[in-house]
């Protein structure tokens, strides 16, 4: 049996987070915020750690930089129960996103740092082998990764490990071909605007249809609307939570947590998207990616 049950390969760096008269006024204007947290942020990070509140025995793949922000996410994951497993930051400094949040929207200025220094090469067959599942988050921020995540996750599906793939939004909009990566993913957990960019299909379920006929089964979140899946004969769809919104950093890394834990426990299709779709509105609750996200109760009837 595998040391963890999943490897989630990706982004760590702090979220700052700012609430209140958060569009900027430029000419030297001074505008009034109404709350500040800095938090463990990443897609990776937050999908890691709510894999972990779930119940799931999870590592996290990533570079963290030897300076106050790594500081700061290696004591959270610490804290959250996830191993970081550190690769190579190439000297970069840790990153930082500055969340401008308002309750319907959000803007967000990044420093990558070292978000982009991972490597291929960094993905070994022994780091494969201590996980039964291995995820990966922020592709479009990781262009050297994206340029061999085919062949990482070829190696791993030779090995009998499942793969998922979360890319997020590209900042460069260019969305290159997922194609040669997407042949060898099991599942692809993109929002609607992300699935629409990738295929360049603007109805979902064509969309969908284009991949899952290349074998890849397809998990679209769809904000307050919930989710909706499809796989090679089978579809489904589940609505969100009704919750009160505090913040909605990191629903969709959350709802992934969901999903990989409802999968990785054994549930069928429908239940795990429906966790998904819980795991994600659930952890809205409050500000930032981690601090709200679902125990393993919550999610079941
Ligand atoms: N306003 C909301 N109310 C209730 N549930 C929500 C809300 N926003 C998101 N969710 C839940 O969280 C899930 C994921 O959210 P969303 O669709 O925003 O993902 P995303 O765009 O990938 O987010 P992220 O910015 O974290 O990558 C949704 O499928 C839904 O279940
Ligand atoms: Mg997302």
């Amino acid at each position: 049996m595998a040391q963890f049950d999943v490897l989630v390969i990706g982004d760590a760096n702090p979220d700052l987070l700012l609430r209140g008269d958060v569009r900027p006024r430029f000419g030297q204007a001074e505008q009034l915020l109404t709350a500040a947290d800095l938090v463990l942020g990443g897609s990776a990070a937050i999908t890691a750690s709510g894999c972990a509140r779930l119940g799931l025995r999870t590592a996290l793949f990533a570079a963290v930089g030897d300076d106050t922000f790594g500081a700061l996410v290696r004591a959270q994951l610490a804290e959250l129960g996830v191993t970081l497993l550190a690769a190579d930051g190439r000297g970069a400094p840790t990153g930082l996103t500055v969340v401008l949040s308002e309750p319907d929207d959000r803007g967000m200025l990044t420093l990558p740092g070292t978000i982009s220094a991972l490597r291929p090469g960094d993905i070994t067959d022994e780091l494969l082998h201590r996980a039964g599942h291995v995820h990966v988050a922020s592709l479009y921020l990781q262009p050297a990764l994206a340029a061999g995540l085919a062949g990482v996750f070829r190696r791993a599906r030779a090995a009998g490990i499942t793969t998922s793939l979360d890319t997020n939004w590209d900042p460069s909009e260019k969305w290159e071909s997922l194609a040669e990566i997407l042949e060898h993913t099991d599942v692809f957990l993109p929002n609607a605007a992300e699935l629409r960019a990738i295929t360049r299909i603007d109805d979902p379920d064509e969309a969908a249809a284009a991949l899952v006929a290349a074998g890849t089964t397809v998990v679209m979140k769809d904000g307050a609307r919930g989710a909706r899946a499809w796989w090679p004969g089978g579809g489904c769809a589940a609505p969100g939570r009704d919750v009160d919104v505090v913040d909605t950093t990191g629903a969709g890394d959350s709802f992934n947590a969901g999903f990989l834990a409802a999968r990785l426990s054994g549930a069928e299709m429908t239940e795990a998207v429906a966790w998904a779709a819980a795991a994600g509105s659930l952890s809205t609750r409050a500000a930032g990616g981690t601090a709200a996200q679902a125990h393993r109760a919550e999610l079941t009837p």
